[in-house]
């Protein structure tokens, strides 16, 4: 079955399945449809979702609390992380489960300098195993929290590592235990991570603001919703988009300021852009990526980052009088399956921009290229469909398989640069991501030859990239320590779904 006849045929089984009375004419809009698949699995769970009114908005956008350090060495960061549910009224007067890192409603921040050494310990207070993640950070294996090493209901354990020099960047810290890490990340549990350098960057001196990007799904009951079976297909979007845990915040920018942006969500494209009060596309200004600071600043009408992705932006003012902009995520079609519709625009954060222009030097850090390769990987991202008894079912494959914890589908040689290939033969967008630290892009191109020429990457350091449907991506990268490392696709419904592979570096 093509896609097509795939996304028709879905579209009508679902409707034989869960309103036999309904014609295809009756078409509904989105909320509706996603309603109509959960009650055909489950029936006895489909819930209202809250309008986008239950939530207020446009209040200032609150920092994210920092998480102290304990340690009086100044080379070190010691911290203990509780994982427990907790509630809070995220609609007034219908209480909410959420799980969270302290009992923190925002997402965390940690803030570490490179060459520390770092303690943090792990509480769980879950009913399910769970692990701290470094997204991103060259941390040994045993200590990146992979769902091996899962740490048991009222478990706890400490993480430890040293940074290496030349690490800074904007990271995040999430769980990865077997099966349940999108559950645990759409409860609430997410943070970011920053390494600052040991010596000042180009941009030190400006005023930062961190735009920690998550989203809801909640119901009208003020429960969170459980995923339903487009959500376990395409990822879940939750209809809040939230910054630092808040539902379309204002920010008042007084001077040029150094911004920094996660994607936190399970699967939400972030097709972020700028728009001022007249309803026109500004330019954004990128100066950094996952891994840090680009060697030059970008410009760009729109800049996707996909879950997981990070981005630094420079806010520069061009007038001392205030300027009113939105930071949107613009709509963007990742390929969904099934009748869902592709992803709508909404604003992140409403903003104010105000003082004098910051002068942008030309060279914002060196990035010296990894050289020759001396391995080849690569690595095919596929799905399957098949509808059996008018339910659609896909599966998510990394070179024919689904992921096995016990086995090793890639050989890495410590210390070496290899270089990865990623084809994308599936039909929709996948977030690629690989633990181990950073690796430099080389090239993007498509699939069928035919249909464009190949483009090649700006110098960068990323962790995640997104390859679209018959696209394929090169990169170089240099694993630094032994043992079994993940890669994985980062819609975390795809990952916990087996879209996973390990990596056995010796
Ligand atoms: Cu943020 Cu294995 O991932
Ligand atoms: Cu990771
Ligand atoms: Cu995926």
């Amino acid at each position: 079955m093509n896609r097509r006849d795939f996304m028709l045929h879905t579209f009508y089984a679902s409707l034989a399945v869960a309103l036999p009375a309904c014609s295809p004419k009756d078409k509904k809009p989105h909320g509706d449809m996603a309603g109509m698949a959960n009650m055909a699995a489950t029936p006895a769970a489909a819930q209202p979702l809250a309008p986008l009114s239950a939530l207020p908005k446009n209040l200032p956008l609150q920092s994210l609390p920092l998480l102290a350090n304990q340690s009086a060495d100044a080379n070190a960061f010691k911290a203990t992380l509780t994982a427990a549910p907790m509630q809070y009224e995220i609609i007034e007067g219908k209480p909410t489960e959420v799980w969270a890192y302290n009992g923190s409603r925002a997402p965390l921040l940690i803030e570490l300098v490179e060459g520390m050494t770092v303690e943090i310990e792990l509480i769980n207070q879950l009913p399910q195993p769970t692990t701290l993640h470094w997204h991103g950070l060259p941390v040994p294996p045993e200590q990146d929290g992979g769902p091996m090493e899962a740490v048991p209901p009222n478990g706890k354990r400490t993480y430890t590592f040293t940074l290496p020099d030349d690490c800074a960047g904007t990271y995040w810290f999430h769980p990865h235990p077997h099966h349940v890490t999108h559950e645990q990340v759409f409860r609430g549990l997410a943070g970011a991570l920053i390494i600052r350098p040991r010596t000042p960057d180009a941009l030190s001196g400006l005023p930062e603001t961190h735009v920690f990007v998550t989203d809801l799904k909640l119901n009208a009951d003020g429960s969170i919703a459980e995923n339903d079976v487009n959500d376990d297909m395409n990822g879940r979007e939750g209809q809040f988009l939230l910054v630092n845990g808040q539902y379309q915040p204002m920010l008042d920018l007084k001077k040029a300021t150094r911004l920094r942006v996660w994607n936190g969500t399970n699967a939400r494209f972030l097709n972020l852009q700028l728009q001022d009060n007249a309803g026109a596309t500004q330019k954004l200004t990128q100066v950094g990526t996952d891994g840090g600071l680009l060697t030059a600043a970008q410009t760009h009408d729109e800049l996707l980052l996909a879950p997981a992705e990070r981005a630094e932006l420079l806010l520069n003012p061009n007038s001392t009088h205030a300027t009113s902009f939105k930071l949107n995520a613009a709509a963007y079609n990742q390929g969904k399956m099934g009748m869902v519709q592709a992803t709508p625009a909404s604003t992140l954060v409403d903003l104010t921009l105000a003082g004098t222009a910051f002068k942008l030097p030309s060279t914002l850090r060196n990035i010296v290229p990894l050289g020759d390769a001396v391995h080849q990987q690569r690595v095919v991202m596929s799905e399957t469909m098949s509808m059996a008894n008018g339910v659609h079912d896909m599966k998510f494959f990394i070179n024919d398989q689904q992921f096995d914890m016990n086995r090793v589908d890639f050989t890495s040689a410590l210390g070496v640069v290899e270089e990865w290939t990623i084809d994308n033969i599936s039909d929709m967008d996948h977030p690629f991501h690989i633990h181990g630290g950073q690796f430099q892009p080389i090239q993007r191109e498509r699939l069928d030859a035919t249909k464009g020429a190949p483009t090649k990457f700006a110098p960068s350091w990323k962790d995640t990239i997104n390859l679209r449907s018959g696209e394929s991506v090169r990169f170089k990268m240099r694993q630094t320590h032994k043992g079994v490392r993940m890669l994985h696709c980062h819609i975390l419904e795809h990952e916990d779904a087996g879209m996973m592979a390990n990596v056995h570096v010796v």
